[in-house]
């Protein structure tokens, strides 16, 4: 006989009411349960005669330790609602192997939300600020879309409703779900903007974005206005920043360095393509460093990890990337072998060159490398003579060209 299963039993504020037979036959059962007090509380003790043992924290590091020790026993698992939605199940799953696992799920928060606010669960964006910044629901903004926001407690509605209202979001329809499924639940609608409330602590907000009058929502593709990043000239612009973006070919989960980052822009609309994205920026200037941070935070991408230091040096402990884009720093000794060690397999690499010392560097990696080089030129129209004054005539502005050069790197190491 194998060990026992381990027993995962997803409960709603409602308690053992709320519970299957299955679920109840299974706590019944357990010689241990394991979770956190509150949830503990909630199983009557006449019933279910168990040891218990609130969760010790932080929980993920001693969870092997535990489940260790208590193997060859009836563990049972609880946890609030589905225990696979942003919930301990997953993590479970990975320490004992799934088929070690049973799960019993419970309808979750935002599925009790939504039946509450007969919204789709398939056209809801859900977020979650439990232990992550508030800023990423920034990139979620978007007229019309619905968001149901995991909270982190009691603060979390003012602080999402103060975001939406600074944002110029203060408009959209604002609820807040309390304790979903027990007997004193509560839900409380208003709008960003005039949310005062205190709540309980165990809440979602549902969100239906509305911009206010005047303000230009950011769009979903690469590409994003240049005024919306603070800079100082430092910037890939616009038209040459999508052309960029198209060549690194985000996919989710990949992870870019973005050598010389300056704003931050590439590294920033990396992260906005996928939410697994990820990135590190790598910038000497620590004013520019800072820049970077910040844009990251505005534009809803608050995970991009800023590296404060110059190349190839800051290169050297960093974790593999998929992807690198050199948009500074290259002509610098050691900065171009770096990054070409520092490649996976597979790994892609775009350079852009505005200089011709760089242009130079990039046509000699292409010659010994292969890759493709092209060379973007882009032209603003611009009122010219007396058209500021109305006349109407426009001429073209060219900017500088860029040469992109784009690397695959080959099967060696
Ligand atoms: C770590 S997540 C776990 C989600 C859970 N696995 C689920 O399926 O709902 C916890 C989030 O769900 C919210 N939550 C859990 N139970 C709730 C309830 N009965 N009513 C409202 N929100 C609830 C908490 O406030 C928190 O934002």
């Amino acid at each position: 006989m194998g060990d026992p299963p381990v027993t995962v039993v997803g409960i709603g504020a409602d308690g053992w009411a709320g519970l299957a037979e299955p679920s109840r036959d299974a706590l019944r059962d357990a010689e241990v349960l394991l979770g956190g007090p509150r949830q503990l509380d909630l199983l009557p003790a006449d019933v279910v005669a168990g040891e218990r043992r609130p969760w010790p924290s932080p929980l993920v590091p001693a969870l092997p330790g535990i489940l260790d020790e208590l193997t060859g026993r009836r563990v049972a698992v609880l946890a609030s609602g589905d225990p696979m939605f942003f919930g301990i199940g997953a993590t479970l799953a990975r320490i004992t192997g799934p088929e070690r696992l049973r799960v019993l799920p419970h309808p979750s928060s935002v599925a009790l939300a939504c039946a509450r606010l007969g919204w789709g669960s398939e056209h809801v964006r859900v977020l979650s600020v439990v232990g992550r910044p508030l800023d990423a629901l920034r990139r979620a903004l978007a007229p019309g879309a619905r968001l149901i926001v995991l909270s982190a407690g009691a603060g979390s509605p003012a602080g999402i409703a103060a975001l939406l209202t600074g944002a110029g979001w203060g408009r959209s329809p604002l609820t807040v779900l309390e304790r979903l499924g027990a007997a004193d639940e509560r839900i409380v609608a208003g709008t960003a903007a005039g949310w005062r409330g205190g709540a309980d602590p165990l809440n979602v907000v549902a969100v239906e974005c509305v911009p206010d009058d005047g303000l230009r929502p950011l769009g979903e593709t690469p590409g994003l206005p240049d005024d919306a990043y603070s800079h100082d000239g430092q910037l890939t612009k616009r038209d040459v920043r999508a052309v960029t973006l198209a060549r690194l070919a985000p996919r989710a989960g990949e992870l870019l360095w973005d050598v010389g980052a300056g704003s931050g822009s590439i590294g920033i609309e990396w992260m906005r393509a996928h939410p697994a994205c990820r990135a590190i920026a790598v910038e000497p200037r620590p004013d520019r460093a800072e820049r970077v941070a910040r844009n990251a935070a505005t534009l809803g991408v608050p995970g991009l990890q800023v590296v404060t230091g110059r190349a190839p040096e800051a290169l050297a402990d960093l974790p593999e990337p998929d992807v690198i884009f050199v948009g500074g720093g290259l002509t610098r000794d050691g900065v171009f072998d770096a990054c070409l060690r520092a490649l996976r397999r597979r790994g892609r690499l775009v350079a852009n060159a505005v200089t011709v010392q760089t242009e130079a560097l990039l046509a000699a990696a292409h010659a010994e490398h292969g890759g493709e080089l092209v060379r973007v030129q882009v032209a603003l129209a611009e009122p010219i003579g007396r058209a500021a004054g109305g006349s109407g005539f426009h001429g073209w502005r060219p900017s500088m060209p860029v040469t992109i050069w784009t690397y695959e790197k080959g099967d060696e190491p």
